[in-house]
């Protein structure tokens, strides 16, 4: 079920820090002196989070990006390092030191770690996509992966995105044709969030999406998806709004549509990649604005809502984007920080829309 948990206690953080508004005279995020983002983001009760690189993994010279991580955030998820191809790359032989080395982070810094992701039909070893397993022995594959990775890292995560970009609108029956989907048939999804549970019944469980923000034909279908899913009393939590974003192509008042009747559902959302990219040929003073906006009035409407409950950006600086790579160069520039870390006007807009919160 949805985690009452966590929405009450941001409930009552919120109104214990009203009422001593009301009998101190202060602001519900008034800090004695500047906070850091991540600061603002605590007192306020926002999960701020943000996707790892991995460069994170590579040397102790790397003090720089720990840093920006800790002063800004208080929530991490791993870029890549806990898909399936990283976590099992043999079958049967499973890798958790980087997972373990994500967990001592965020638990030495006090930060939440959202698991990213149990199944997809990309970043999956060789051996788990080829086509010759029968679907018994594939659903015996998906639950050992499931169960050992999850169960590896009971209580350290706060949610899972257990199944990631299943839904394919441009096929006939809206499925992706992944492995899973082809040897098992739609019923891995649920296969999937119940083996989860059972492995970790404290951690979220979300289906995660991509173009299927606001309202069309692909949320619709995720909207149905997890619909099904809560009928059939599936123990599913949220949806994720992935939000990879170019600016310009934004529809906020479709996004916030789209959170209300998941919500209305009984699920969270929460926007878990988001990215803002600009044009190539023009980065400029005022598309740079424009991009710290957007980044501004998504948070203000995952902010206006507390069943949207968590806001994480994919990527700390522009030199770990997946975006110019994945585009031929002709977006960039996507995140809060430059190559050099330096905040740009994106950070600045967040930040300021985080601490004038509540
Ligand atoms: O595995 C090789 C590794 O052996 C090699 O050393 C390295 C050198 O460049 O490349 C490695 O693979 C790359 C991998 O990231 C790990 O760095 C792949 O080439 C590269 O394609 C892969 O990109 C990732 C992409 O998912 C894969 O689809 C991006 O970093 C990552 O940001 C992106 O994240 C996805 C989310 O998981 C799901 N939603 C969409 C989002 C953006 O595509």
């Amino acid at each position: 079920m949805i985690s009452s948990k966590h929405i009450s206690l941001k409930y009552i953080l919120k109104q214990l820090k009203l009422i001593a508004g009301i009998l101190f005279g202060l602001g519900a995020c008034t800090t004695s002196s500047t906070p850091t983002m991540r600061q603002a983001a605590d007192q306020c009760g926002v999960n701020l989070g943000v996707a790892i690189h991995d460069r994170f993994f590579d040397t102790d010279s790397l003090n720089r990006y720990k840093k920006v991580i800790c002063d800004n955030f208080n929530m991490i998820v791993a870029e890549n390092a806990m898909k399936p191809d990283r976590i099992q790359p043999q079958k049967g032989t499973f890798y958790f030191q980087e997972v373990n080395e994500l967990i001592r982070f965020a638990e030495n810094h006090q930060l939440k770690l959202r698991g990213h992701c149990l199944v997809w039909h990309k970043q999956i070893p060789e051996w788990m996509s080829k086509d010759n397993y029968s679907k018994e022995e594939l659903l015996s594959v998906l639950k050992t992966h499931i169960i050992t990775t999850v169960r590896h890292c009971k209580g350290k995560i706060y949610a899972w995105d257990v199944v990631n970009e299943a839904i394919d609108e441009h096929q006939p029956d809206y499925m992706r044709p992944s492995v899973w989907m082809k040897t098992i048939g739609p019923s891995y999804i649920d296969s999937a969030f119940v083996w989860a549970h059972q492995a970790d019944p404290e951690a979220l469980l979300f289906y995660n999406d991509y173009d299927a923000e606001g309202i069309n034909e692909k949320s619709d279908m995720v909207y149905e998806l997890v619909k099904g899913m809560k009928d059939r009393g599936i123990p599913i939590d949220g949806v994720g709004l992935q939000c990879h974003f170019e600016l310009g192509k934004i529809d906020f008042e479709s996004i916030r549509n789209n959170m209300l009747r998941l919500h209305e559902l009984g699920l969270q959302t929460q926007i878990t990649e988001l990215d803002i990219s600009l044009d190539s040929s023009a980065v400029n003073v005022q598309s740079r604005q424009k991009q710290g906006d957007a980044y501004g009035h998504l948070c203000r409407l995952c902010l206006s809502d507390n069943q949207c409950t968590a806001l994480v950006i994919w990527g700390v600086s522009d030199a770990d984007s997946w975006i110019p790579q994945l585009s031929d160069y002709k977006r960039d520039k996507a995140l809060l920080f430059d190559e050099n870390f330096n905040k740009k006007p994106a950070f600045d807009t967040l930040y300021s829309t985080i601490k004038n919160a509540i």
